[in-house]
Formats: C-alpha cells, structure tokens, sequence
C-alpha cells in the first residue's frame, strides 16, 4: 500500500504533544491519507474512462489492463511487482511507438504511424512474428505478383506482427524478392532468406517444412509467438479490425488458456471471379465472396516458438501445452483463392451458391489505404503489378 511519511516536528507545547500523541489524532491521520488515496485512485480512474490519448498512443494491447498494472506497480512492493509483470507478460508492450511531436493537426499521419511505425526496443523479443515461404512466379495464375506480396506485408504489420521472415523460394534468378523487400529489411520489419537451394523440385517437407523449422532454430527464441501462414492468407478477427488486432487476440487467448501453445485458424475461402484489378489493385478488395462454413480442414497454426518440437503446415507438433482450434467468430483465415475452383473462367452458379457476401475487411482497406503515403516509402508499391 502507498506509505504517506509523515515529517516530526519539534514541538514545545507540552499539551500539544499529548493531542500528537492521543487516539482521535490518529484516527484523523488514517482519515485523511485514505481520502488521499481514494482522490488519487478516482483521479488515475477518470483518465482512464476518457481514454486520455497520450496513453492510448502508447499502448495498443488491452489499454486499460495495461494501465491498472502501471497503477499496481507504482503501489507495489518489488515481489508483487514481480509478479504482475509476470502475469502481464501476456500483454507485451515492448515496442514503443516514435512518436511525432508535430501537433499541428496532422492527427491523420499520427494515426497512421501509431501503427506502422512501431520500433521495438533493442534486444527485445518480439511478441508475435510470422514465417513465409513463397514464390513469385510470372506465370501463376492467381497472379500474386511482388505487388500482392507487399500488401500482406503491410496489412500483417497493421495486424500487429512485429516482424516477419521471409523465405523466398525463387526458381529462377528473376523471381527473387530481394530487392522487392530491401526496405522492409532496413527498416527491420523482415529477415531475408534466400532458400533458392531448396525450392526445386519443390516438396512440402523439403521446401516448407524445413523452412519453418529452420526459422524455429535459426530466431524462434526472438519471438514468444509465430504464425506460419501463406502471403494469400489474411489472419482476420471478426469483433476486432482495429489495428494490432492480433496481439489483442492472442493476449485474451492466452490469458483464458494460459496452457495452450498452439491456436489454429480455420480456413475460410474467398472464390470467384477477382474484380477488376486495375480498380481493385488490393488483393483482400478484389475478392468479396466467401464460404458459408471453413472451407475444409485445413488450419493454420500460431504457436509459441519455444514450445515446437517439429514443424509442420497445418499443425506443429509441441513438447509442451496443446493445441486449440480457435473460434471462428473470433479468429479466421481469410484465403483468397479467386478463381482456381472455376479453373479461371466466369462465375458458375455452383461457386456462387458456394459463397456469400463478406466485406467485413473493408474498413481494414480504407485504413491501408489511407495510410499508404504515411506508411510505404511510395504509396505505389501496393498499386503497381511488379515481379521483382
Ligand atoms: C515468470 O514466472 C516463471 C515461473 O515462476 C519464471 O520462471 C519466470 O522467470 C518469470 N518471468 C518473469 C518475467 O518474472
Ligand atoms: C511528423 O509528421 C510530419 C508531417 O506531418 C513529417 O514531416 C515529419 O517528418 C514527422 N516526424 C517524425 C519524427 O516522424
Ligand atoms: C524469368 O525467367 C524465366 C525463365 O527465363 C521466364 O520464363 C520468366 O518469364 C521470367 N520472368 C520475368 C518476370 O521476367
Ligand atoms: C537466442 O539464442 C541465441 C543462441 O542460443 C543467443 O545468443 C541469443 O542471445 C538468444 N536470444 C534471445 C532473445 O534470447
Ligand atoms: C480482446 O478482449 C477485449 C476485452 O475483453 C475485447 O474488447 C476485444 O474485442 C478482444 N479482442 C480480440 C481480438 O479478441
């Protein structure tokens, strides 16, 4: 409890001394440094309520559990303070948010940057980081071109992934991605790798597999959680497109299950034939039907790094905790297939009956939109068809 000292001082009156010292004096004492506290508690309280936004720039994750720990440990001993920040480990916030001085109404490019430039502080974990393997090939028909891949990157950082690493299983010398993804290695948002070596004859444990693994081993212990998911997978939260939704997600999940090491997504497809993609150039904008129900039972993990034993695709296998499928309503892939089930003709009406209506994404879009000339060295990166 806050401890108020209380300064003595040198009294002559003999009768005085004798109040000091009597009952009802201290009764008074109590009195008054408990209406202290409660005026200092009410105070913090009333900040809270209004969402004072100094706080809620610096801290994205769970807001307001984060600041009732700051009001417990500016009240706790060091053990209890120890503890508290054991059970808060769940919310990390080690990165901080640079912060732009300039107050001068410009709270649209502070908005986006409360976002897209976070630092993590140095020698810092990171609370959630995700693997890629991917190549970009010319010919695919999906036409997921160096384009696409940049817009998932983007919205992964709007999500709340702190860091991504990227293994890019390039055929031909062309396909690399190396410059493609140069800035987003100097601004270390993404570890490069070349696994060229391992992409032909492409096979899942050869190829993705041991990429993942090799991302376990090489930099699991900088990360507490990791998603290995593929650049048309879009993590997605129903009840919750605001950004860094998944640290929110994984933080309330942990808290509920703290012994789970592994939550998967289900797989929800978005089919049919892509809009225009000269009006639509955002992938996750140019596909607006999805199945009714997961599509199949094909899920994909998050995991706590340091509690994967052997990687996989759909499901790690742990050496300690378990693994949960998440509720759909709270946690899902968005996999935008488009037109791979109708062979890449029009519509059938057997894909539409498939599918129904979902642009629940569309605020997320309009933010990464907006932000685009705040967030990317050239808010044409995401527009622009490129290979390379
Ligand atoms: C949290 O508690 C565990 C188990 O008691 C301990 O091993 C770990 O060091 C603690 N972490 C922190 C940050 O205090
Ligand atoms: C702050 O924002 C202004 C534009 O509003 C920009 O010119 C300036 O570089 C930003 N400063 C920092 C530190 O990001
Ligand atoms: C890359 O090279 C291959 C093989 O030479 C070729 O088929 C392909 O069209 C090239 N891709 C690009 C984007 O130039
Ligand atoms: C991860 O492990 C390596 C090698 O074992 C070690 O050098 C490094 O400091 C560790 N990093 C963290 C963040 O624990
Ligand atoms: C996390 O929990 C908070 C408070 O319980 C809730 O408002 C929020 O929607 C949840 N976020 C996610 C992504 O589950």
């Amino acid at each position: 409890m806050m401890k108020l000292h209380l300064r003595y001082r040198p009294i002559q009156e003999v009768g005085f001394l004798q109040v000091l010292c009597s009952r009802k004096y201290y009764r008074a004492m109590w009195l008054c440094s408990l209406t202290v506290l409660i005026m200092m508690i009410t105070y913090h309280l009333n900040g809270e309520e209004l969402g004072i936004r100094e706080f809620d720039r610096k801290n994205f994750v769970g807001g307001k559990f984060k600041h009732a720990i700051s009001l417990l440990l500016k009240n706790s001993s060091p053990t209890n303070t120890k503890l508290i920040l054991n059970a808060s480990l769940s919310i990390k916030q080690k990165s901080t948010v640079i912060q732009n001085s300039t107050k001068d109404g410009s709270t649209h490019t502070n908005d986006c940057q409360r976002w897209c430039h976070k630092k993590n502080t140095a020698s810092s974990t990171y609370f959630l980081s995700g693997v890629l393997l991917v190549r970009i090939y010319s010919s695919d028909l999906a036409k997921l071109s160096t384009r696409e891949l940049l817009q998932w990157l983007y919205y992964l950082k709007y999500a709340g992934f702190e860091h991504v690493y990227v293994y890019d299983a390039y055929v031909y010398e062309n396909e690399s991605q190396k410059n493609a993804l140069e800035f987003l290695v100097k601004e270390d948002f993404v570890t490069y790798v070349d696994w060229s070596h391992n992409a032909f004859p492409y096979s899942i444990t050869g190829t993705q597999e041991s990429a993942y693994q090799h991302c376990l081993k090489t930099w699991g212990n900088k990360s507490y959680w990791q998603a290995s998911i593929d650049m048309d997978e879009y993590p997605f939260c129903p009840e919750d497109t605001k950004p860094n939704f998944m640290q929110r997600f994984i933080a309330n999940f942990s808290r509920e299950q703290p012994r789970v090491s592994q939550i998967t997504m289900k797989n929800f497809l978005f089919l049919g034939k892509p809009l225009s993609d000269k009006e639509h150039p955002i992938l996750i904008d140019r596909l607006k039907r999805r199945t009714h129900r997961p599509a199949n039972d094909l899920v994909k993990p998050i995991y706590k790094t340091s509690h994967i034993k052997q990687s996989h695709v759909h499901h790690h296998d742990l050496s300690h905790g378990f693994s949960v499928d998440a509720d759909e309503n709270k946690i899902r892939l968005n996999h935008y297939w488009g037109a791979r089930l109708q062979n890449w003709g029009e519509d059938t009406p057997e894909i539409l009956s498939k599918t129904m209506e979902d642009n629940t994404v569309e605020e997320i879009v309009r933010e990464l939109q907006k932000c685009d000339h705040v967030c990317l060295p050239d808010g044409s990166i995401i527009h622009t068809v490129r290979w390379n």
